[in-house]
């Protein structure tokens, strides 16, 4: 295993800075609070990957919220591609019907598992389903999925931190960033 104790020193690089995602976060909030003014909204969140964004964005809205939790995996692949094939860990734990729903996502890669996950909301009648996502990396899209909230546009290349991970790992790092090549080649 090629991994150190120490987080920070298997990262290559830094893509977005702490405080450019809570820039990006204070300003998603905003346009949320604005789009929905005068109205309630669910945040549906997908764990675990989406964990701290969900954290910072719903304190960044100003209208009423309630919050909804779904974990789902991607049966087999590789730790860095998904499968498509998507298996729910942990379904929500209310009705969403007849409520403005928000999907909060971490990243948008090929788009099966949003795609899976749109089409599953949907057949629960919220009276409406919109995707925030705080990353988008478009160049590996596999089906259209209908964004309309886009923190950052990356290009194709595996990010860890603010969430995302590697092998469970580096989640609890505060920015975003790469690891070093020897560090994805070590788990593969
Ligand atoms: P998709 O189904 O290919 O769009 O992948 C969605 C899920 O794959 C995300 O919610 C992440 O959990 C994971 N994922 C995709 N790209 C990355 C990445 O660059 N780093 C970490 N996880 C990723």
């Amino acid at each position: 295993m090629n991994r150190t104790a120490d987080l920070e020193a298997d990262v290559a690089e830094v893509l977005l800075s702490e405080s450019e995602i809570q820039a990006k976060v204070a300003e998603l909030g905003a346009r949320i609070s604005a789009d929905y003014a005068g109205r309630e909204l669910t945040l549906v969140s997908v764990l675990k990957g989406s964990l701290p964004f969900m954290a910072d964005l719903m304190r960044a809205l100003t209208i009423p919220v309630r919050i909804d939790l779904m974990e789902v995996s991607s049966y087999g692949g590789s730790s860095t591609e998904s499968t498509g094939l998507v298996r729910i860990l942990k379904d929500l734990s209310a009705s969403i019907e007849g409520q403005e729903v928000l999907i909060v996502e971490d990243i948008i890669d090929t788009g099966l598992t949003l795609n899976y996950l749109l089409r599953y909301l949907r057949g629960k009648n919220p009276s409406s389903l919109r995707i925030c996502t705080l990353l988008d990396k478009p160049a590996r899209r596999l089906v259209e999925i209908p964004v309309d909230y886009v923190g950052f546009t990356i290009p194709d290349r595996f990010v860890i931190g603010y969430g995302l991970d590697f092998g469970e790992l580096y989640r609890n790092l505060r920015f975003v960033g790469v690891l070093r090549p020897e560090v994805y080649a070590a788990a593969d």
